[in-house]
């Protein structure tokens, strides 16, 4: 896995400038996150990146493979190797649907993905989906229940067990954790943190929590209004060299 952003920038109306010439690497295996204070950019790119949103300036590559805008073929293969959590797990699961549908959505949208975490290769479809719940630390009895039967962190994990069922090279989470009590952010965090220890997936980890960053991330990257500020390895985040902004993120949350 690789993706390569080289100087996108992205305008909505005239003068709303979101992005201005970022670039930056992700790397197999890697860890990163991004972060920014509110209207920095953040959800912007990952949208972008997701191809959900549009862009005139710029390159994305992944895998050595150009991104482009619009071309449905090319992001559908792209979309099975590149998965998201958003922010707000109770408006992208279907109320009206069991979690256990909810769950399978991408392995019906990908029928030839075979997930090596499965522990057999006859599994009912319901079954797949106890797995899925047990493999993000939910209770296998939850598949039939509705997404207003559960708690902000237990559809959140259902979030995270559907994103990964596919086995993406590359997850990416917008805030995933940002609706969540602290003690349950905690626990998203040592999730995901042990899901890609496991599986040697990548992440890109965007909050405007630096905290929640360097907790997971092993390279941070710091947007300030849509641009790139900083970027450094975790071990140098109290290195002199940090520009101011981020020193005054380290100082607001006090790490
Ligand atoms: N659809 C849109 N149309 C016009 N402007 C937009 C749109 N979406 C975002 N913006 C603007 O682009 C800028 C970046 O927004 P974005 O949502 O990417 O920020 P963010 O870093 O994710 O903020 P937050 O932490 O609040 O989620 C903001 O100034 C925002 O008002
Ligand atoms: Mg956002």
């Amino acid at each position: 896995m690789s993706l390569v952003v080289e100087g996108l920038s992205k305008q909505y109306a005239k003068r709303i400038q979101a992005l201005k010439q970022v670039t930056f690497q992700v790397n197999e295996g890697e860890c990163i996150g991004i972060v920014g204070e509110s209207g920095s950019g953040k959800s912007t790119l990952a949208r972008i990146l997701l191809g959900l949103d549009t862009y005139k300036e710029g390159k994305i590559r992944f895998n050595d493979r150009a991104i482009a805008p619009r071309k449905r073929s090319d992001l559908r293969q792209y979309r099975k190797s590149v998965q998201m959590v958003f922010q707000d797990a109770t408006s992208t699961l279907n109320p009206k649907l069991p979690i256990w549908k909810s769950l399978l959505e991408p392995l019906d949208n990908f029928k030839e993905v075979t997930p090596s975490f499965f522990s057999e290769g006859s599994l009912s479809r319901k079954e797949m989906a106890e797995e899925l719940l047990e493999l993000v630390g939910l209770d296998k009895e939850m598949v039939d229940r509705y997404p207003d039967e559960l708690s902000g962190g237990q559809k959140q994990r259902v979030s995270i067990a559907r994103a990964i069922s596919i086995e993406p090279s590359l997850l990416v989470c917008d805030e995933p954790t940002a609706s969540l009590d602290v003690t349950v952010q905690v626990q998203i965090l040592r999730l995901l943190k042990e899901l890609q220890q496991k599986s040697n997936m990548t992440i890109l980890f965007i909050s405007h929590d630096i905290r929640a960053v360097s907790f997971l991330c092993e390279r941070l990257i710091v947007l300030k209004s849509g641009s790139i500020v900083d970027q450094f390895q975790l071990s140098d985040i109290y290195h002199e060299e940090r520009h101011p902004y981020t020193k005054a993120l380290i100082q607001a949350a006090a790490i």
